[in-house]
């Protein structure tokens, strides 16, 4: 089938991009020394994590439990859970990981003791908290230290290794101190598990990772694997970032125009909050709700025709634009924007020639 005949609202991957995008960040991780993890929360897309798998990804990360078992359903048997653990769920957690090798994430002592009470031998991380301020122990705390020592003391549990992930990296534009957070979030955490090591407890396994720092890295000296996920599809964020160009974004949302009044500088489509999620970013760097490409061959966006407010259904974009005219959407972000459908078309050029499923389940 033809692009042009899809039913819009559609998520559309471009292969050409999505292959190059893969491809690149194996080279990336290859010639830094690191194993590569990808964060599969981006797509939620066996067959892209098979692809990922394919280009020499060891093992997978994912941000729900629901993602873990549609992964750990299709044959992937190494899945880290780079989430902080979620005690309520722990019932789902045992059953996972009696299938595969599941890694769970800690920041706490209550969620140790969570898992310890249950007598199984999981595989856990311990989250540091590099400058993002989100979740993670303060790497020059007492805390961290203190849970490290109780997971290499329990009988059961396993230590895993720490891991961080450079959110704050998402405040930057254009380049401009990329490359300076890459280098606090490697040496945060290196610096971080030599304080553990300090303290008599070995740590085997350091891991970083989002796609702005791992496009801007010179060194990873010390670390053990990268986990960036956004880097499959890229997204307007990440032109902005400076960690990607426009021609690297391999997803868009296909719309279509359902209503413009004549003499009027507005139109309608049928892409709303509910096909690109009504964020502008992670850290709120886009100054719109989506850009509308003006010619997706030459990958140049419309500097007039924009997306500017989105209700549930109805995206508003800045334009007279006539009904029906056809549009390829750039999201803001990729994964928030994957995430409001079911499947993508797979696109060679113009031609479909894949359908995908998206596992979006909590
Ligand atoms: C813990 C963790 N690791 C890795 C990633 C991947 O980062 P990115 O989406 O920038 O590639 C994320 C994304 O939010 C994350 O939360």
């Amino acid at each position: 089938m033809h692009l042009d005949a899809l039913p819009t609202p559609a998520a559309v991957v471009d292969l050409d991009v999505l292959e190059a995008n893969v491809a690149r960040q194996k080279e990336r991780a290859a010639s830094l020394g690191v194993a590569l993890r990808p964060h599969v929360k981006t797509h939620k897309c066996v067959e892209i994590a098979r692809m990922q798998r394919d280009a020499g990804a060891r093992g997978i990360t994912v941000s729900t439990l629901a993602e873990a078992r549609a992964f750990a359903d299709a044959g992937f048997d190494d899945i880290t859970w780079a989430f902080p653990l979620i005690p309520s769920r722990l019932s789902e957690v045992r059953e996972l990981a009696s299938r595969v090798r599941l890694g769970v994430t800690v920041d706490s002592k209550e969620a140790v003791e969570a898992l310890a009470s249950t007598g199984d031998a999981f595989h856990v991380w311990l989250e540091v908290d590099c400058g993002d301020h989100r979740a993670g122990v303060d790497p020059e705390g007492d805390l961290g230290l203190a849970v490290a020592q109780e997971l290499h003391d329990s009988a059961e549990l396993r230590f895993e290794g720490v891991l961080t992930h450079a959110g704050h990296a998402y405040a930057c534009r254009f380049g401009q101190g990329l490359g300076e957070i890459a280098e606090q979030e490697r040496a945060t955490i290196v610096a971080f598990a030599d304080r553990v090591r300090d303290a008599g407890v070995s740590v085997e396994r350091v891991s970083v990772g989002s796609t702005p720092t791992m496009s801007a890295v010179r060194d990873l000296t010390g670390v053990t694997e990268m986990r960036p996920g956004n880097y499959v599809f890229h997204d307007y964020t990440q032109t902005v970032i400076g960690s990607a160009d426009v021609a690297d974004c391999a997803l868009t949302v296909v719309a279509t125009v359902v209503s413009h009044r004549p003499g009027d500088g507005i139109s309608v489509c049928d892409a709303g909050g509910l096909a690109l999620s009504k964020e502008q970013g992670p850290s709120g760097v886009a100054p719109t709700m989506g850009r509308v490409y003006d010619d997706y061959g030459a990958k140049t966006l419309d500097e007039e025709a924009m997306l500017t407010s989105l209700s549930q259904e109805h995206g508003v974009l800045r334009g007279a634009l006539a009904v029906g005219t056809r549009l390829r959407i750039l999201p803001n972000h990729s994964c928030m924007a994957a995430a409001c459908f079911d499947r993508y078309h797979v696109v060679r050029g113009e031609e479909i020639v894949a359908e995908w499923p998206i596992h979006r389940a909590r």
